[in-house]
Formats: structure tokens, sequence, C-alpha cells
């Protein structure tokens, strides 16, 4: 049995022999720009229509393109995953762990910089937050599943007399569709290796904002000997085109997708629709939206708090599902709240994440600089909105957003409801004595229920916050901000309009991905 142990996070201090190797590889990826195309049953289809892949921070500066699958394409890969999937779900399961280990091995190896340096280029993260995803976070999947994996495999049924009970671990009778974030590089391999460790098929579409990790993935599971067919990569400019062709498919059996509420429904509405045309019903595995929060109880450690608000908002420009986006502060503590953060943000440096002193980076996309502008242009304009720490956002470079806190009168603002996905913090100060009122206010004001964190110094109000708040969020911490969910240790996954709370990175991911059949045998 392999000890679950998670990933030793390095430090990457200037001119650490880890970082300086790290930086080599920047430096190669960006000389050599990198064209990307569909994977289908091991090969390269090389497509016509491209789309160019940029950095961020930089958006001038040109990483490679992409070439765009399309209803072809899409089917191929469907037929290619589908002439696999009896092979690969033959196989001992041991067979299939020793690839994913080889991929572990491979990935603290050669593949370290590769996938760092593409997340750091391609997806605008520091070295921190590029060595806990692409690095830590993704070793920590591939092991600890495989660990899991194991485990599921001793529970049995019990057998009496002239009987014997098993329970076999079957794949599901069909493929795997996957479909990924740009913003966590973990969370892309994460979604391909947790069904096919569990004997299924893969078809994936990637991010088309985030192509070139999920290249260096797709690599990554080669070079460990995934055989030909069992992960078929899709990047696409057009992903209803892929969607529509996969997900009417006959053989279809699970969709394991993170990324917009909106698209998850669609995914439903598809599948509802399809569904007499299936063999089999399909599991549908989604971790979707949030509007995470973090609520202070006048007893709360104003350091700890401000901390919290600050990493929990601003780590990887809060472009996390989880990222702390709303905060209810007591009356009793907002002044204090509202100066320390002031200070404190404002001192964030951001830019090119590459030069290793900026704290933040670039948000993706210009859709994304984008959609974070209106939420700032719209506080601006209306009224009971305070900037209490910010500045304009400037896409001449890159696409910068700065770290901003707003103070809102309203707890119904939308800069309280609605998900941003940006580097924007909204605060809300409720008054001491209506804690109660606040308390329904943070459980009903969105429709999600992903993360949440609660500030408290009294064990009894701690347990009163607790049980009040049980459906709020999936993830649930005291004390502590809300992101930064280590795999084996903070299973993850929100329920309500955030997802069908599967909890990543625990056994319970991996049993969406069997089929289980009992056999009974009489002697
Ligand atoms: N797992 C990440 C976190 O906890 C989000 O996907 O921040």
């Amino acid at each position: 049995m392999i000890s679950p142990e998670n990933c030793k996070v390095r430090e990457f201090a200037p001119g650490s022999p880890e970082r300086k190797s790290v930086e080599a590889e920047i430096e190669h990826q960006r000389l050599n720009p990198r064209d990307i195309d569909p994977v289908i049953n091991g090969k390269r289809i090389q497509m016509d229509h491209r789309t160019r892949i940029f950095e961020p921070h930089a958006h001038a500066r040109t990483l490679g393109t992409f070439g765009s699958a399309g209803a072809r394409e899409a089917q191929l890969a469907v037929d290619a995953a589908n002439a696999a999937r009896r092979e690969w779900g033959n196989l001992p399961a041991s067979a299939r762990r020793a690839v994913f280990i080889r991929a572990a091995n491979l990935l603290e190896g050669p593949f370290n910089d590769r996938l760092m340096a593409a997340t750091m280029l391609g997806q605008s993260k520091t070295f921190y937050q590029a060595e806990i995803d692409a690095s830590a976070e993704l070793v920590d999947f591939l092991r600890l599943n495989v660990a899991f994996s194991e485990r599921l495999e001793e529970w049995q049924p019990s057998s009496e007399g002239s009987e014997r009970n098993r329970l076999e671990l079957r794949p599901l009778d069909g493929f795997v569709f996957a479909a990924s974030p740009f913003n966590f590089t973990a969370i892309a391999g994460n979604l391909c290796l947790a069904p096919a460790l569990m004997g299924n098929t893969v078809v994936w579409k990637p991010s088309e904002r985030s192509m070139l990790s999920a290249a260096f993935i797709m690599d990554l599971f080669e070079a460990a000997g995934l055989p030909p067919g069992v992960i078929n990569m899709l990047p696409t400019s057009d992903p209803a085109a892929v969607g529509d062709v996969v997900l009417a498919d006959r053989h279809l059996a699970g969709v394991h997708f993170t990324g917009s509420t909106g698209t998850f429904d669609h995914i439903w509405r598809t599948v509802g629709k399809n569904i007499s045309a299936y063999a089999a019903y399909p599991r549908l595995v989604g971790e979707t939206g949030g509007k995470d929060f973090i609520f202070a109880h006048a007893s709360a450690d104003v350091d700890a708090l401000v901390t919290a608000l600050i990493r929990g908002a601003f780590d990887y420009q809060g472009q996390k599902c989880s990222a702390a986006s709303r905060a209810y502060i007591p009356r009793s503590l907002f002044k204090e709240v509202c100066e320390r953060l002031h200070a404190e943000v404002s001192k964030i440096r951001y830019g090119d994440v590459t030069d290793g002193t900026n704290f933040m980076g670039a948000v993706i996309d210009e859709r994304s600089f984008d959609q974070c502008s209106n939420f700032l242009a719209y506080a601006d304009k209306t009224s009971g909105h305070k900037l209490i720490a910010g500045a304009a956002p400037d896409r001449g470079e890159g696409y910068f957003v700065p770290p901003t806190v707003i103070a809102c009168e309203s707890a119904t603002s939308k800069l309280m409801t609605d998900e941003i996905f940006g580097p924007i913090l909204a605060l809300y100060a409720y008054e001491d004595a209506d804690i109660e009122q606040a308390l329904e206010i943070v459980d009903s004001s969105t429709p999600y229920a992903l993360t949440g964190a609660i500030f408290a110094s009294d064990p009894a109000v701690i347990d009163r916050l607790s049980k009040r708040l049980r459906f709020a969020a999936g993830n649930f911490y005291i004390n502590d901000k809300p992101t930064g969910a280590v795999v084996g240790r903070q299973p993850f996954g929100g329920s309500r309009r955030s997802g069908t709370n599967d909890k990543a990175g625990s056994p319970y991911n991996l049993m969406r991905w069997a089929s289980p059949r009992t056999v009974k045998e009489q002697f």
C-alpha cells in the first residue's frame, strides 16, 4: 500500500536551484512557441483553424497556437474512447495504477518544470501559485487517488454458509466526458485521471483559455505509458460543437466537469433530452460556481481575519471557485478591518508573474478583464458602494485588475451576491445585535454553497455558527481562509448550485467512476 502523504511544497527562493530550473524552462517555452492539436487515439490531428495562445500578463507575447477540434474530431475521439474501453477496463487495476504512479514520478522529475512554467506563462500564476497547483496538487491527485483506489477494493460484502459474495469494481459501461476549467492545472489533470484510474476511457475538452498546460498534461500521461485512446484531448474554440457530439453518443457513461453553473445546467439539459438514447444512465459529476463567504464574529482575531480576507480574495487574482468574495464584518470591528485592508491591499504588488516579486498576475483574458471592469464600473456609479482599496484596471500590457475591496451598504448589492471570479472583495457591516439576521443573509442571499469561513474565538459561538451555516458551504473553514483545499486533507466540493459535491481528492469521487458488480457464488 502506498503511503498517502502529501507532496512537499518547496520555497522557490530567488537563486535557489528549483527556481533557476523553472526560469530556464520559462525561457525555453518563450523561445519555442508550441502548436497544439487534438490528440485522438495517440495521434495528433493537425488542424487548419488555429487560435493564438498568449501570456495574460504580457498579452503581446505569443506562446503558441492550438488547432480547434470540431464535430468531426469530436466523433473520432468518441470512437477512439469507445474502441479502447474494453481493453483498458479489463486490465488488472494494478496495471492502471502503475501508469499514474509513473506519471507522479515524472511530474516530480523532468515534467515538473514544464508544467510549472506552462502554468505560470499561460495562466499567469506566480511561482508559489504554480507550485501548489501544477506541481504539488497534481502529484497529490495522482498518488492519493491511487492509494484511495486500492482501499476501495478492501471492503467486501460478508458471506454465509456455502455462499461466497464479492463486489467487483468495474468501470462504467461507456466512456467519460471530462471538461476542465482554466484556473487549475491540477483540476484539469484530475478530471481525466480519476475516471481513467478506475478503468474508464475519456474524451477530454480542456479549457481553451489554458491550452498550454493542458498540452503538457497530455504529454505527461503519454510519457507515463497511458495506452492510445484512453484519454483523447480535444482543444477547441467551439466548445458547443464538440459538446453536442460527445453528449449525444449512446455510450456516454459519465461527465466529470468543473466550470460555470450555466454550462453545467446546459450539460444536464442536453443529457436529459438524450436520456432514452443512452445505453446506461450517465453519471453527472460537477463542480460549478461559488460566492464564497467569510463571516466574522465580534470575538474574531482581527490579524487572522485580515490575512484570510487578503489571501482568500486575492491569491491567484481571485480566480478560484473557492475565492473569498463576500465578507460580513460586525460593526464593532468594521472600521478597524477597513483600515487594515486599505493599508495592506494598497501594498500588494501585481505584474509579470515570472519576475518573482509580484504577489499577483493578470486575469486570464479580455473577457475576464471586462467582467471585472463591469462590476467595478457598477460599484463606481451606483450609490451605496465605497472603495476601501483598489485602482483602475489596466489592459495596456496585460489584463491587470488591481486587488480591490468595496464596502457595500446593502447585503443584496450584486457585488455581495454575484460570482465575479476576479480580485474583488465585497464587505458588508452587520449590526452586532442583528447577528441572526446576518447569518440568514449569508445562508440565503446567493444560490451557491461551495466554500465559506467563520472567524470567532469563543468555542460556543463557533459551534453555533457552524450549525447555523451547515448547508451554506461544502468546504467550511473555522478561523482560516476558505481556499487552498489540500488533496486528501480537505476533500473539495459544494452543493446547491455549486455542484454535485462529489468531493474531488477523496474515495467518494472515485466511486462515481465505478459501477460495482455483486457476485454471489454457491458452493
Ligand atoms: N481546490 C481549490 C481551493 O480549495 C479550488 O478549486 O482553493
